[in-house]
């Protein structure tokens, strides 16, 4: 049998499995919509198989797509291994550390990026950025190396060190009615409107747990992605937000935004290093791994101390 299938027909097709959504794989990729159809197309055609079935916007995979998933999977990961083995007998000096952050951590991401691009500026680094789900499903991909993140489910088979404390706060506009107020009771938020993060978001389980823990309702407002759209939807006055209090620091510093005080708050949560617990960890990713594990927090707090 000759087959010209190729390994980015294959990977493109593993990320559609992970989106399930043409236009996400486009932008993962840098390519355009068109593109990733083709790749997927031409390599249905080279299998001779249908690989995905479209009804309306969502997509599914056939039976014989999900075989090709799994052994897309393992040639990718062997090609993987291989990339490992090399860059050991190269050492920490080059190579590549895919790192993948929530959105949060792309505030205080880049200052541990700088400390680590000086140590070993022959590393080339690929900083991603996205949500908990989104990076729980590129760790099942093998897709990064390293992963800073909100805690994972333990259900799944990583590696999460904690290293560093991550308080969720609840933030408002400097003229909401209840800013000036203290020691609020957590049920005096209930008629108040919250800006929400997206499905996906470890911010907005941590949000909804918080309430339904007190058996307490809010008001959901507008649906925003990221920390960063919350964040400027707060300032504008849109709403309350409940968020790490690492993405509102400037802000809270500025005046810009002011931090409620609510009974319970913060709720203490952490930052996690997190990787899959048999990955054989690159030089470079270990090297990353040991800096963030024994100095991040340092480095961080002594940021937050001077800003
Ligand atoms: P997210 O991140 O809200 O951007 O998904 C927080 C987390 O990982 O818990």
């Amino acid at each position: 049998m000759t087959l010209n299938i190729t390994l980015r027909q294959l990977a493109t097709f593993q990320a559609l499995a992970r989106h399930r959504n043409f236009t996400r794989v486009a932008d993962e990729l840098g390519l355009t919509q068109p593109a990733v159809s083709m790749q997927i197309k031409q390599l249905e055609s080279q299998l001779g198989v249908a690989l995905i079935e479209q009804r309306g916007k969502r997509i599914d995979l056939t039976e014989e797509g999900e075989e090709v998933l799994a052994g897309a999977r393992a040639m990718l990961q062997r090609l993987d291994d291989l990339d490992h083995a090399l860059n050991e007998r190269k050492g920490v000096k080059t190579g590549r550390l895919r790192i993948s952050v929530v959105t949060t951590v792309n505030t205080f991401a880049p200052d541990l990026l700088l400390i680590f691009q000086q140590r070993y500026p022959g590393v080339g680094i690929i900083l991603d950025v996205a949500n908990h789900k989104e990076l729980l499903g590129q760790l099942a991909d093998n897709d990064v190396d390293l992963v800073i993140m909100g805690r994972p489910p333990a259900s799944l088979d990583l590696e999460a060190d904690a290293f560093l404390e991550n308080p969720l706060v609840i933030v408002a506009h400097p003229d909401h009615p209840l800013a000036s107020r203290k020691r609020l009771a957590p049920s005096s938020l209930s008629e108040e409107t919250f800006i929400m993060r997206e499905q996906g978001s470890g911010t907005r389980r941590a949000m909804e747990r918080f309430f339904a823990e007190k058996n307490l309702g809010f008001v959901a407002g507008m649906e925003v992605s990221g920390a960063e759209a919350l964040k400027q939807s707060v300032q504008a006055g849109l709403g309350l937000g409940l968020m790490s209090r690492d993405a509102v620091r400037m802000e809270l510093d500025a005046g810009l935004v002011v931090e409620l005080d609510v009974k319970g708050l913060p709720i203490p949560r952490h930052w996690y290093l997190v990787h899959h617990k048999g990955k054989r960890l690159s030089p470079p990713a270990q090297a990353f791994k040991d800096f963030v594990l024994g100095e991040a927090s340092e480095v961080l707090r002594g940021k937050r101390r001077r800003a």
